[in-house]
């Protein structure tokens, strides 16, 4: 898997995801999407609208609005229990998620560094001056305010993973050390044992409507779009008469004041859901959950994401919502390991319950076989649009050697691409060649997103079109025109981006064959066509 710096510095470079407000210093985990990574978020988006909504008879949108009344939120159970543990270092002030604080201790650079000298011979001779040494040392820089040390008898070394309890009893060992009253953990940043007693943090990020401060309703940025879609139940049911079962999507911004954003777009404050509020018959909630857990892992796969790459993970009973049947996660191998992708849940009739119980409007459906009302039941497939780009782009993402050279492209599913088609002129001293060449690119564009570029030779053309996974360049030279010697042939060259091989193709057959070529016929048209060169 590619790390991750690596998919920073394209994004950065090539106009897909800048820093947010970076001549200020920039906005911890925010980020704004550039002019190619505006195209691809899109269509990933597109996508999702497309297969879930426009395709479906029993799916209809909906775009609500982002602040709610705020009784939503009593109702929903956000204002009471919408929080993550978690813990403060009184020495550097850094905040951390209580529940992963084992990890980014982990993966902390100091920790890093203190597991390999416990690795090694000095450690395996005395353990104790070997950490005390390193305090003094290496550990003075990294982990400026790790705690003075008395590690306990009963410590097994070496250690092995965070799991092991040996690894635990050394932390808990070296933090009571310098205080005994402080959970037993150091922090990630400093080394210190100064970490607060775990508390729940609210995720809800608040705001004031109305111009008066002390008048202002209080209320909050929703935290995830499914609400909108509870809602609205009624109403949908009136406007779009619509029969059990039926679906309302949703796609749109939601706001977390998360403890630990990072790992990129992976988790941010701000960032864009792509909600499902499936609604059902009780008793079929289960055959219609399995359903969709099927159709959500296959979506990805559809579009590119390599089935090594993605699993499903089932919620033990333990991590369950208390409203919640059964919980299934699409889980991507992102750079930093295996992560969510998506959570598919069987929600009962829980938030409808809710909503009609604080709002005082029942929220029914009228079964027309048994004559009775019921409330239906949720299935729930929510997927994030940034964790999905960031997934589809990390999968994409492959390095070569080409005649000695290093070759970066991302193998982006033609539908996903952000450009389409670039059209690149041979010569660009060459009037006749640029005229077409533009003129193509005008044709061209009114059925796909096409570019036009001549601000490099050929060869850096074609390169910079694979490292933004352009999947077809179509190239005008001398023979298309023709000049002094030669008619025109009125022929481009197509070339295919993971292959390399092109084709050459008369100019009136073009959109026909880019038809084909993006519906995945490329070694159809290759072997009608005959390659030109690979
Ligand atoms: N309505 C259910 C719900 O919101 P969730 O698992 O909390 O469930 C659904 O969120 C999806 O939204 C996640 O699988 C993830 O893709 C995305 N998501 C959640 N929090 C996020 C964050 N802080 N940053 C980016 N994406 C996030």
């Amino acid at each position: 898997m590619v790390e991750m710096d690596k998919i920073v510095s394209l994004c950065k470079r090539r106009g897909f995801i800048f820093q947010s407000s970076e001549i200020y210093g920039g906005l911890g985990s925010a980020w704004d999407y550039g002019p190619l990574g505006v195209e691809f978020k899109n269509n990933v988006k597109r996508l999702w609208w497309r297969d879930n909504v426009q395709l479906r008879d029993d799916m209809v949108g909906l775009d609500a609005a982002i602040t709610m009344h705020p009784r939503v939120w009593e109702a929903s159970g956000h204002v009471a229990s919408f929080s993550d543990p978690f813990t403060g270092c009184a020495d550097c002030g850094r905040h951390y998620r209580a529940d992963q604080i084992m990890d980014a201790i982990w993966n902390s650079r100091w920790f890093r560094a203190f597991n390999k000298m416990l690795e090694g011979p000095a450690a395996k001779k005395d353990v104790q001056k070997a950490i005390e040494n390193w305090a003094q040392s290496d550990g003075k820089k990294l982990a400026p305010n790790f705690p003075q040390v008395h590690v306990g008898e009963n410590v097994r070394l070496p250690l092995e993973g965070s799991n092991d309890p040996g690894f635990l009893e050394l932390l808990r060992n070296i933090a009571h050390g310098s205080n005994s009253n402080r959970m037993g953990f150091l922090c990630p940043n400093c080394g210190s044992g100064n970490l607060s007693v775990p508390k729940p943090a609210s995720l809800m990020l608040e705001t004031f409507l109305g111009p008066v401060k002390e008048t202002a309703v209080k209320t909050y940025l929703r935290p995830e779009t499914a609400q909108g879609m509870f809602v609205n139940f009624d109403n949908v049911l009136q406007a779009a008469r619509k029969k059990l079962p039926f679906g309302i999507a949703q796609l749109g911004k939601s706001f977390r004041n998360e403890i630990t954003p990072g790992n990129f777009t992976f988790r941010t404050r701000e960032f864009e859901q792509m909600e499902i509020e499936f609604f059902v018959m009780p008793g079929t909630d289960e055959e219609w959950h399995q359903r969709w857990v099927d159709e959500r892992f296959a979506w990805y796969q559809k579009y590119g994401i390599r089935k090594e790459n993605i699993r499903l993970r089932e919620h033990e009973k333990d991590e369950l919502a208390f409203y919640a049947k059964r919980c299934v996660d699409v889980e991507y191998l992102f750079p930093m390991g295996w992560s969510e992708l998506e959570g598919i849940a069987n929600r009962t009739d829980y938030d409808l319950r809710q909503h009609s119980q604080y709002s005082g409007r029942a929220l029914e459906y009228f079964d027309e076989q048994s004559k009775q009302k019921l409330i239906p039941y949720v299935i729930e497939p929510a997927a994030g649009a940034d964790r999905s780009t960031l997934a589809f782009l990390a999968d994409a993402y492959h390095e070569e050697e080409v005649k000695g050279e290093k070759r970066v492209i991302l193998r982006f599913h033609p539908e996903i691409a952000p450009t389409k088609i670039a059209v690149l002129p041979l010569l660009k001293s060459n009037d006749r060649i640029v005229e077409t060449a533009k003129k193509l690119t005008a044709d061209l564009r009114r059925r796909w997103f096409t570019v036009y570029d001549d601000t490099a030779s050929i060869g850096r053309l074609y390169r910079r079109q694979d490292e933004v996974g352009t999947p077809f360049c179509v190239t005008v030279d001398v023979q298309t025109v023709g000049d002094d010697k030669a008619a025109a042939d009125h022929q481009v060259t197509v070339r295919e981006r993971d292959t390399m091989q092109q084709v050459r193709v008369a100019l009136a057959q073009l959109p026909a064959v880019m038809e084909r070529v993006m519906n995945g016929e490329w070694t159809e048209v290759q072997r009608q066509h005959g390659l030109t060169r690979e």
